[in-house]
């Protein structure tokens, strides 16, 4: 347990994988959990959260995604936030990860479009490094001023205010 919880780098090749296995040919769905992954690892250097449960919660956030569709015919975050954490929770199963980290990661995925159960530090770097990567997609007609506003809004840690600022603006 102790290798495997020490080496992070092995952790996320693990998941990523597992990710990439889950999005099949969904580029933009894989594209998206590693553009959050590279944000929650900036963010996350300077709010010190716990890095295992980061990168993972990271890499599977929106992982029920699909079967949201699949079964509600819905991509809509509720659905999300219901059928992720069962989909993370098998895939957590076969690593040794203590259950109280995939107990919070799985926390984390059924709350990241609410924010509705949970405010911890590592829910807080997730939800900023997800916000960064969809105000674009959410907001495109949003210019400086109105993106500038909507930052210091939603953005829950000041490292993710930072680099939403320096990747938005
Ligand atoms: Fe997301």
């Amino acid at each position: 347990m102790v290798d495997k919880l020490l080496n992070t780098g092995e952790l996320k090749n693990i998941l990523i994988n597992e990710m990439k296995g889950i999005f099949g040919e969904d580029t933009r769905r894989i594209n998206h959990a590693l553009n959050v992954l590279s944000n929650a690892e900036a963010i996350n250097s300077k709010e010190n959260g716990d890095e295992i449960t980061v990168i993972t919660a990271a890499i599977l956030h929106d992982i029920g995604i699909q079967e949201a569709e699949r079964k509600h015919g819905s991509s809509a975050g509720n659905y999300q936030e219901i059928e992720g954490p069962p989909i993370a929770r098998r895939i957590l199963s076969n690593l040794d990860i203590p259950d109280e980290t995939v107990e919070h990661i799985c926390r984390i995925i059924g709350s990241h479009h609410s924010a509705n159960d949970i405010d911890t530090i590592e829910f807080r770097v997730i939800w900023d490094s997800d916000w960064i990567v969809n105000i674009p997609d959410e907001f495109p007609d949003y210019g400086r001023e109105k993106t500038e506003e909507l930052i210091g809004k939603i953005m829950k840690t000041c490292s993710g205010r930072d680099r939403a600022r320096e990747v938005l603006l």
